[in-house]
Parts: structure tokens; sequence; C-alpha cells
């Protein structure tokens, strides 16, 4: 096992800056063993299939895939999540749009672009009275947030396929939420690590990437009922963008709150 471990870190080594977590991962995978596991057995050999699946998963490492794909998952909170190619990978600054949301209790809720449904889960999941709808225009990523919500037994959670507000046209809600794509269609992040991978639907969002938000903000206080709260999540430097477009649609008490790395992430207003 340490001597896979050294090539695999040779490997990764000035390619990936999470070369030792990669390889662990991948070693996990391959041999179905944990990672603390992984450390404490370094005498044990890999078998022939092991090492070959090893390799295949470096290989695909090296060529830049994120590690959430070869393994398929992706935690988030407290839970475990599937993930695909269609979907976006959950990322920790949207812990912090869930942990802003949990934060007044809501009986109707709605997820505007839920991708492998880990906000809409992470809420049904604290609130099991709620009513939860979780909307995407992506027909796979619903069946993958489908699937994530019945592998972690939510089953108060209802799926719309459709643009943004139009399959709930008929529903009010006490909370929106949502982690919509937020990237400029030219942003030179979109030829880097992960997101290379990840579906742009799900990222770009017209040039400056404000259009999703846009739309979601300008809907909002029609949807919500009287004191009814709106959550989104954005670039670090949409805060502003994203602050007078909430006021300029009737929302009051807009707050912005920071991610971990200090950045503008997440802002909320409520409906009078
Ligand atoms: C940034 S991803 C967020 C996924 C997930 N909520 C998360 O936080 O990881 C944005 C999601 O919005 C969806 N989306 C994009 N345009 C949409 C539209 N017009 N109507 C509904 N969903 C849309 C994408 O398919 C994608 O799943």
């Amino acid at each position: 096992m340490a001597q896979a471990r050294q090539a695999g870190l040779l490997a990764l080594k000035g390619q990936q800056s999470s070369a030792r977590l990669d390889v662990d991962c991948l070693l996990a995978a391959a041999t179905g063993l944990s990672r603390s596991q992984i450390l404490a057995f370094g005498e044990r050999l890999l078998s022939y299939v092991e090492d070959e699946q090893f390799s295949a998963l470096l290989d695909r490492r090296q060529r830049g895939e994120p590690i959430a794909h070869l393994l398929g998952q992706r935690d988030f909170i407290d839970f475990t999540l599937k993930v695909a190619p269609c979907v976006l990978i959950p990322r920790p600054e949207t812990e912090h749009l869930v942990e802003a949301a949990l934060e007044q209790p809501a009986d109707r809720v709605l997820d505007l672009g839920t991708g492998s449904g880990c906000i809409a889960i992470a809420l049904a999941r604290a609130w099991p009275e709620s009513t939860i709808h979780a909307v995407d225009y992506s027909t796979e990523a619903l069946a993958i947030a489908q699937q994530n919500a019945q592998a972690l037994k939510v089953e108060h959670i209802s799926f719309f396929t459709g643009d943004w507000y139009e399959p709930v046209a008929q529903y009010r809600y006490d909370l929106i939420v949502s982690n919509p794509p937020y990237m400029g269609l030219n942003e030179p992040e979109l030829q880097q690590g992960d997101v290379q991978f990840e579906p742009s639907l799900a990222l770009t969002s017209g040039t400056d990437g404000l259009s999703a938000l846009r739309q979601i903000i300008a809907g909002a206080a029609a949807r919500l009922n009287a004191r009814g709260r709106l959550w989104v999540e954005h670039g670090y430097q949409q805060a502003k963008a994203v602050r007078d477009l909430m006021a300029a649609h009737d929302l009051v008490n807009i707050e912005t709150r920071y991610d971990l790395a200090g950045q503008e992430r997440i802002t909320g207003g409520r409906a009078q």
C-alpha cells in the first residue's frame, strides 16, 4: 500500500494541490478500505485487480477529472450525495446557504436549480414536516437529485422540471433558496480545475453571470408569503449587484454573509 501511495503521490505531485488526499481517496476506492486503514496497512500489497483499478483512476485524475466524478460521490454537511457529470459538484460555500436558510423554520420551501439535490435534501432532513419543492431545468440532474433523496430516505421533496418559477407558478413559499449559475460566459476560470468537467447550464448565466439571479430575484416577492425569505448564493464580486436587485424588487432586511475565504457569498432578503 505504501508503495502504491508513493507512486500515486509522484504522479500527481505539482499537478494537484490536494495530491495526498486524492491518492488516499483513490486507493480507498480501489481497495474498498477506509482512508485510515490505508495509512495503517502500509505493508499490505495491492492485488492485481486493485492495482489495475488504482492505475486507471490515477490516470483519469492526472487528466484533471474531478475526484468527485472518479468516486461518484461527494460529502455535503453530514451526508453523502451521488454525483455525476450532469450535476454541479456540491461546494462547501453552499453549506453557508443552507446554514442561513435554516435560521428560521419554514413550512413551504422552494429550491431553485436543485442539481444534486444537496440544498433541498439538507433542508428536508432538518425539517421533516415541511413541504419542499425542488426545480431544475435538467431532467438528468433531477434524476440524480431524486436518487439522492431516495437513498437518504427523504420522502417529502417534490421535484419539478422547468425554467425557474414556471413549473411551480401556482404555489407560494415561506422560503426560496437558490444557488443558481453565476459565472460569466467568458470567465477564464471555466477552463480550469473541476469546472471544465461540469455542465455549463450549472455554471454560466449571461455575459455578467447575473441573468439567473436577475430572474430569481425579480420573481421572488410575488411567490413569497408575507415575511417569507429569499436566500441566494452568488459570485464574490456580485454581492452589491444582488443587494441592489433585491432592494429594487421589494425585498427588505437585505444582508450578505461571507464564506470561509472571507468573500461575500450569500445574500438574503425578506418579503414585506
Ligand atoms: C450552480 S448549480 C446548483 C446545483 C445545486 N443546487 C448546488 O448547490 O450544488 C445551478 C443549477 O441550476 C440549474 N438551472 C440552470 N438554469 C435553470 C433554469 N432556467 N431553470 C431551472 N434550473 C436551472 C442547473 O441545471 C443546475 O443544476
